[in-house]
């Protein structure tokens, strides 16, 4: 059975302070609520440590937002997947849009990011989304697909079944403008075809696609009610414990 899973990314917000504190707080107030979902924050590196120390990470999971794509070594200033597990946490996002187009992020860094990050038994959250003039032409769906053939679509089955997909249209980020559900729904749909084409549609149905893109309390309900959205990447909104409680409870 594919999980629904409510994923924030916080992005570089909070200092070690800020983020304790949120961290905290949300660890309080899922404490005893039932929730309906994995539940997820992905935190900048700095936090890593002291946030899954200090909450339930069998209910709240904690995430990296990238990894090096070497294993260890002399790469200064980089992180990598074992230093991530050493931590506590059990993913990492990998190929958000800002990454791949701020830090030249290609297919081929991202494939080896994935390699190893499932090599030390962590989850990748892949993300995968069109920018604005490639949904103005109506190629998105080629244009996403052909993201994900490049890089996990090269996967054994048994590896690809540990991934979780994140589609993130880049004109909805952090831009208030949220994919409508019919384009969010039109878009997973086509991705998991795309999954059951090349694995099976056991796995296509196994395999949680997580939208993301301005997604807030007001819309998630809309947005996850769709049979092929399984939950959602949360970035500004993550930010606020009443506002993700506000999501996580759209399930
Ligand atoms: P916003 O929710 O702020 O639009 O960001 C989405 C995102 O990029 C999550 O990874």
């Amino acid at each position: 059975m594919r999980k629904n899973i409510v994923a924030g990314n916080w992005k570089m917000n909070k200092n070690l302070q800020e983020g304790l504190a949120l961290a905290t707080e949300l660890d309080g107030i899922l404490k005893d609520k039932e929730i309906n979902c994995d539940v997820v924050i992905g935190t900048p590196f700095i936090h890593l440590a002291s946030v899954a120390a200090a909450i339930d990470t069998d209910k709240i999971g904690v995430s990296a937002q990238n990894c090096a794509d070497k294993a260890s070594g002399a790469y200064t200033g980089e992180t990598s997947v074992e230093m991530i597990k050493s931590t506590g946490a059990a993913y990492v996002i990998l190929g958000h849009s800002e990454r791949r187009e701020y830090y030249a992020e290609t297919s081929e860094i991202l494939n080896d990011k994935v390699t190893l990050t499932l090599e030390a038994g962590l989850t990748p959250i892949y993300c995968c989304g069109e920018a604005l003039d490639i949904r103005e032409a109506g190629t998105q769906n080629e244009f996403v697909i052909n993201q994900l053939k490049e890089t996990v679509f090269k996967l054994s089955e048994e590896d690809f079944k540990k991934v979780v997909i994140a589609y993130e249209p880049i004109w909805a980020i952090g831009t208030g403008v949220t994919a409508s559900s019919d384009q969010a729904q039109e878009m997973h749909k086509a991705l998991r075809e795309a999954i059951a084409a090349n694995y099976s549609a056991e796995v296509a149905d196994e395999t949680s696609i997580l939208y993301g893109g301005s997604c807030k309390p007001s819309n998630a309900k809309e947005l996850f009610a769709n049979p092929d959205v399984d939950g959602g990447l949360i970035g500004g909104a993550s930010l606020k414990a009443e506002d993700f409680v506000g999501i996580i409870d759209a399930f």
